[in-house]
């Protein structure tokens, strides 16, 4: 259990079990009530082993309460970074998802399940995440449909309720994002075996392009490089870019200015379409690469910047990758295209490039400047106005 490693945790649920004892005896939750905050542990009723009624009885950590207590949306707005996890049988393509059966007698677990979810969200900093293992138990359905199964029943987190959503293939946040972005981003978390059937599901369904791709098989997504860089006062997200980015990578490019896009691109461009943005957001992680800095985490995710390589030509052994990067320009100037180069650099390296290199448009200062400030060895030619920048990277 990841939670273990946590401190200061406390626990607000309909249900003590036997995994809140095992928090509690690894120091995870404070042992007492702290700070006028009341028991760390609120909840009304508890199901377990005989260890679970003797861990509560009489425990100054454990609070219980009614039902309704528990379950009020005043009480759980009250407490800041509210995390709300639920499980659900099955989500659909456009992020509802339900935890009963086609068999009433299997219904469980709907009782504050909207509730704690849709309220958590709106808690300071809180979350309402929906996790869910990406197939049956024995493998042979995915949980993740287009539409609802066998009469499925007991639908909980509405289209609008919805915000994270988890299986063993990553998270998703699906709050205020169209049918569009949410399908492509539950695809991308299913099992990869269902992954093109829900594609072609989705296509039917008219809730994505006739065109879209999914990133090529065994194109794993490459976690390692996620990470934080401080820009300013600020901490931002670094991480790969995912095909869900096509419309934030499509905002980042109407916000750069006429100049800035055919820096860029190298000619004008007054339009980014699905086309265009698709390949931009398309890359197999491992002979083509791109990064991107988010800024927030929450809900209203912004990509402020996006960095990619891709191979260029290969002579002999020597691998050649061509690197290119936009810069949001209300971000221009405070070290981030910097940042992304020393990165970049970094990434052809892993992906066995030795040299990389980027045509510059000769009065483009920014990105020359951030080549020198690498303060390695660079060769620049000039030919019709565009610099080749050349840096072995070996
Ligand atoms: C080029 C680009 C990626 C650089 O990103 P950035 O985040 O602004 O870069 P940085 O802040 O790390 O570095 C820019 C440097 O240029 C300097 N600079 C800015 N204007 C300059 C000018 N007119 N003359 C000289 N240097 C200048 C900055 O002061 C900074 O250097 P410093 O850190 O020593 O102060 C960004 O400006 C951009 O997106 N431009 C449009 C698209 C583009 O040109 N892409 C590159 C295609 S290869």
């Amino acid at each position: 259990m990841f939670l273990k490693e946590k401190k200061d945790l406390r626990i607000h649920s309909e249900i003590v079990t036997d995994s809140v004892v095992d928090l509690a005896v690894s120091g995870a939750i404070p042992p007492s009530p702290a700070g006028g905050r009341g028991a760390p542990i609120t909840a009304s009723l508890c199901i377990g082993s005989e260890r679970v009624f003797r861990f509560v009885g009489g425990n100054s950590m454990v609070e219980m309460k009614s039902l309704s207590d528990i379950i009020s949306p005043a009480t759980i707005l009250s407490r800041e970074k509210f995390t709300a996890v639920n499980g659900a049988i099955e989500i659909d393509l456009t992020g509802q998802s339900c935890v009963g059966m086609g068999d009433q007698m299997g219904y469980f677990g709907a009782l504050g399940h909207a509730v704690f979810n849709r309220t958590a969200m709106f808690s300071p900093g809180g979350k309402g995440i929906i996790a869910l293992r990406s197939t049956s138990r024995d493998g042979r359905f995915s949980r993740i449909v287009p539409e609802f199964t066998d009469r499925k029943i007991g639908i909980v987190t509405t289209q609008s309720d919805v915000n994270y959503v988890v299986t063993e293939y990553g998270c998703v946040n699906l709050f205020g994002k169209s049918i569009r972005e949410r399908a492509l981003a539950l695809i991308t978390i299913a099992h990869p075996k269902f992954r093109q059937w829900l594609l072609d599901e989705a296509k039917r369904m008219n809730y994505v392009y006739e065109d879209q791709v999914l990133p090529p098989e065994g194109a794993d997504y490459p976690g390692s490089y996620e990470g934080l860089c401080r820009i300013g006062d600020k901490d931002l997200l670094v991480r790969p870019i995912k095909v869900t980015d096509e419309r934030a990578v499509q905002n980042l490019f109407y916000a750069m200015s006429r100049d800035d896009r055919f820096h860029r691109f190298l000619m004008h461009v007054s339009s980014l379409h699905h086309k265009q943005a698709q390949d931009l957001v398309t890359v197999d992680y491992t002979s083509s690469m791109a990064l991107v800095i988010q800024n927030g985490q929450g809900r209203q995710d912004e990509i402020v910047a996006v960095a990619h390589i891709a191979p260029e030509e290969s002579r002999g052994t020597k691998k050649v990758c061509e690197f290119a990067a936009m810069v949001d320009p209300s971000w221009q100037n405070q070290g981030i295209g910097s940042f992304l180069l020393s990165r970049m650099i970094a990434v052809g390296r892993d992906l066995g490039y030795s040299l990389m290199r980027a045509y510059v448009w000769e009065d483009n200062m920014q990105m020359l400047r951030a080549f020198e400030k690498l303060g390695c060895g660079m060769t620049q030619e000039l030919d019709c106005h565009v610099y080749r920048v050349s840096l072995a990277i070996e």
